[in-house]
C-alpha cells in the first residue's frame, strides 16, 4: 500500500458514478495506480494483460472523441474484449428503451460498462439493471468523473501537492459536468478553486459549491496557477439562446490571449476538449508551451487504465 495512504485503507468501490462517491483516499490512490500505467505507455509495447479475461461495453449515447477513444485505447492496450455502442447505429433509433438495450447487452456476460449519456443519473440507473461495473464517461451536465482525475493527475505532474494551489475554471459553469467533478476532487485534495465566466452561465446555486467566484478574468488570471479553460456546452443549453451576446463578446471577455501569458507568467493553461479556437482560448495559446492540453490526452489513458484495473477486480489495498 502506497505511503500516503492511511493504515488499513481498502479501496471498496465496484463502480465510478462521480467523484460524488469516492473519498479523497480513493482519489489519491486511483492516481498512484494511474502513475503505473503512465509508466506502462512510455513502454516500447505500451500493453499489460491485465483485463485479458474481461469484457467490456462502451455504451455512448452522445457524442464524443477523446473519451470514447481513450476509454477503448485504455481496454485494448489491457488486453479486454471490448464491444462499442453509439446510439445512432443502434436499435435505439427503432425506439428501444436504454433499460432493454443495457438488459440485453447484460445477457452477453458482461464485466463493465462505461456510459455516457446525456441525462444526469444514467449511470446510476445502470447499477439497477445490470451486475457488471459502472463507469461514467460523462451523464448530462452532472459528472464527469475520469476528466476531473485525468485533470488532477496532470497538475500532480506539475506540483508535487495540489494543497494550497489556485485553480481557476474559467467558461461555462452552468453546463459543465467537467467543472463539478473537478470542484468536487480539487477541494477533497485541498485546492483553492475559483469559478469565472459571465454571470448568466454561473449556476444559481453556485454559493453552495463552496468555491470562490469572479466575473474579471485579468484578476483570476493574476491569481491563479492553473487556468482551465471550458467550452460553451451550447448542446445542453437547449432553448435558452440569450446567456451571451455573442461568441466575439465572449472571447473578448472571458477568452485566454496571448495578453494574458505575457501579462501573467506564472498561470498553466488546460482545456478538456474540445476547443473553440477562438472562444475560450486565442488559437495561439492553445498551441503554446503553457497549455498542457495534449498532455492532458495522454494522462487521460493512464488514468482510464488505473480506474478499469481497480474496478475490475485489481488489487484492493
Ligand atoms: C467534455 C465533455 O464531454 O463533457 N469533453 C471531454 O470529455 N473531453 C467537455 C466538453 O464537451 O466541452
Amino acid at each position: 500500500m502506497s505511503e500516503f495512504l492511511p493504515k488499513g485503507y481498502i479501496f471498496n468501490q465496484n463502480h465510478l458514478l462521480g467523484l460524488y462517491h469516492y473519498s479523497a483516499d480513493d482519489i489519491r490512490f486511483v492516481l498512484e495506480q494511474a502513475k503505473n500505467f503512465r509508466e506502462v505507455l512510455e513502454r516500447p509495447v505500451p500493453k499489460v494483460p491485465t483485463l485479458r479475461d474481461k469484457t467490456i461495453v462502451n455504451l455512448f449515447y452522445e457524442s464524443s472523441t477523446r473519451t470514447r477513444l481513450s476509454f477503448e485505447l485504455a481496454q485494448k492496450r489491457m488486453g479486454a474484449d471490448v464491444v462499442n455502442f453509439s446510439a445512432s447505429t443502434s436499435s435505439t433509433r427503432k425506439g428501444e428503451s436504454l433499460k432493454d438495450t443495457i438488459r440485453n447487452i447484460n445477457s452477453m456476460k458482461i464485466d463493465m460498462v462505461v456510459v455516457r449519456h446525456e441525462s444526469p443519473g444514467v449511470p446510476h440507473f445502470l447499477t439497477k439493471c445490470v451486475d457488471a461495473s459502472i463507469i461514467n464517461g460523462g451523464d448530462g451536465a452532472h459528472e464527469h468523473p475520469t476528466q476531473a482525475l485525468l485533470d488532477m493527475f496532470t497538475m500532480l505532474q506539475l506540483f508535487p501537492d495540489l494543497s494550497g494551489k489556485n485553480i481557476a475554471i474559467i467558461g461555462d459553469i452552468s453546463y459543465s459536468r467537467v467543472v463539478r467533478s473537478n470542484i468536487l476532487g480539487l477541494k477533497m485534495l485541498g485546492a483553492n478553486v475559483t469559478l469565472c465566466g459571465p454571470k448568466t452561465l454561473m449556476p444559481a446555486y453556485v454559493k453552495a459549491l463552496g468555491v470562490n467566484v469572479s466575473y474579471n478574468l485579468d484578476e483570476t488570471l493574476a491569481w491563479c496557477d492553473v487556468a482551465m479553460a471550458l467550452r460553451i456546452q451550447m448542446e445542453r443549453m437547449g432553448a435558452v439562446t440569450d446567456l451571451f451576446p455573442s461568441l466575439r463578446e465572449y472571447h473578448e471577455l472571458f477568452g485566454i490571449k496571448m495578453v494574458h501569458l505575457d501579462k501573467y507568467p506564472k498561470f498553466i493553461v488546460m482545456h478538456p476538449g474540445p476547443i473553440n479556437r477562438g472562444v475560450e482560448l486565442e488559437s495561439d495559446v492553445a498551441d503554446s508551451d503553457r497549455a498542457v492540453i495534449l498532455n492532458q490526452v495522454t494522462n487521460g489513458l493512464a488514468v482510464r487504465m488505473a480506474v478499469l484495473y481497480l474496478l475490475s477486480g485489481g488489487i484492493r489495498v
